[in-house]
């Protein structure tokens, strides 16, 4: 079997992340931002997340795409060069590829590992299908190697299911979704195709935050050893509990580790003590109404959008065009 062409460039800068995180840590409200929960065990434990009863995003979005499949495909047209961002296992864009026909697939991901073993196996299964993986923190940049970007002069599938964008608060969200609208601009005919988490009842959103299993506690303690590895820093998971819940007000689930004892911990060359019942915040993860959002997009430069809504308003996929 012959294989389409295929290139993975790892385009990560560690010591910032190194910086990134002291700051966080070290600041009197003290955080870690949440794409360091990807590393390897990271990433398996957020594939785990989706399967959970209480985490019904990733059904939703299922369905909609289930149902919506021929009108989405219709709408995008096919041919395109489709860009995931934070893909993940690929598993959402690899399920597409029978309706969208897509001319290339660039994964974008910061979990490197975990990135390259789903390409691995998606060339297997579309050997004919140009791939390329790229390992980076699309937060500090979006710019990407041409070279990356095959077949040169197809129309590109910005392609950002997930609700991942739900982990910017809204100005940074409307800039980053700007960044995408330019990036648009750059190589006409380009679109965004993204998916949202609506808001919904506070007891269905804490429940999806905080498991009966633990899976999502487990997920959340493991942003901990990532941290050891990468300061170095000797946290002990055993010393932390994870807490989620949803705020109304600020239309977000916010997630902590809440120290269980008084904990002193060494970052790096520093130390930093933390009381009994102190927090780190580790993600928000904000919800929107469909209006909200889409006044968003149009904010970010997308005039023209289509939508596709599941029957109990739960959750909406955004198709976003400049004109
Ligand atoms: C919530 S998961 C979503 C995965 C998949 N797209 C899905 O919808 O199920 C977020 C994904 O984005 C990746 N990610 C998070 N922050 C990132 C960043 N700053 N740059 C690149 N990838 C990131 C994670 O490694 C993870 O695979």
């Amino acid at each position: 079997m012959s294989l389409a062409p295929f290139r993975f460039a790892d385009l990560r800068q560690e010591s910032d992340g190194r910086d990134e995180l002291l700051a966080g840590l070290l600041a009197e409200r003290a955080m870690i931002p949440p794409k360091y929960f990807y590393d390897d065990l990271g990433s398996r434990l957020f594939a785990a997340i989706c399967c959970l009863p209480e985490y019904a995003l990733t059904r939703s979005e299922a369905r909609l795409f289930a149902e919506h499949g021929s009108d989405i495909a219709r709408a995008t047209g096919t041919g395109r060069l489709m860009v995931d961002l934070g893909a993940g296992d690929c598993g959402k864009a690899a399920g597409l590829f029978p309706l969208l026909d897509p001319a290339g697939y660039v994964a974008l991901d910061i979990s490197a590992d975990f990135l390259r073993d789903a390409l691995e196996r998606l060339r297997r299964r579309f050997p004919a299908l140009p791939m390329a993986g790229v390992a980076i923190d699309f937060t500090r940049s979006l710019d990407l190697p041409e070279s990356l970007l095959t077949p040169a002069g197809a129309p590109r599938l910005w392609f950002y299911p997930g609700s991942s964008i739900g982990n910017f608060a809204p100005d940074a969200a409307r800039e980053f979704l700007a960044r995408i609208a330019r990036a648009c601009i750059d190589a006409p005919g380009g679109a965004l195709l993204i998916g949202v988490d609506l808001v919904k009842d506070k007891a269905v959103l804490d429940a999806a935050y905080d498991d009966a299993l633990g899976v999502t506690a487990a997920f959340n303690l493991n942003v901990l050893n990532v941290v050891n590895r990468l300061l170095p820093a000797d946290f002990d998971v055993a010393d932390w509990r994870h807490v989620a819940f949803f705020d109304a007000a600020a239309s977000r689930i916010e997630m902590h580790l809440e120290a269980r004892r008084e904990v002193t911990v060494r970052l790096d060359k520093l130390t930093r003590q933390f009381a009994a019942g102190a927090r780190i915040h580790t993600e928000d993860s904000y919800k929107w109404t469909a209006a909200g959002f889409a006044a968003l997009l149009n904010e970010a430069g997308f005039a023209k959008l289509k939508q596709w809504q599941d029957a109990d308003g739960g959750f909406a996929l955004f198709l976003a065009e400049l004109v």
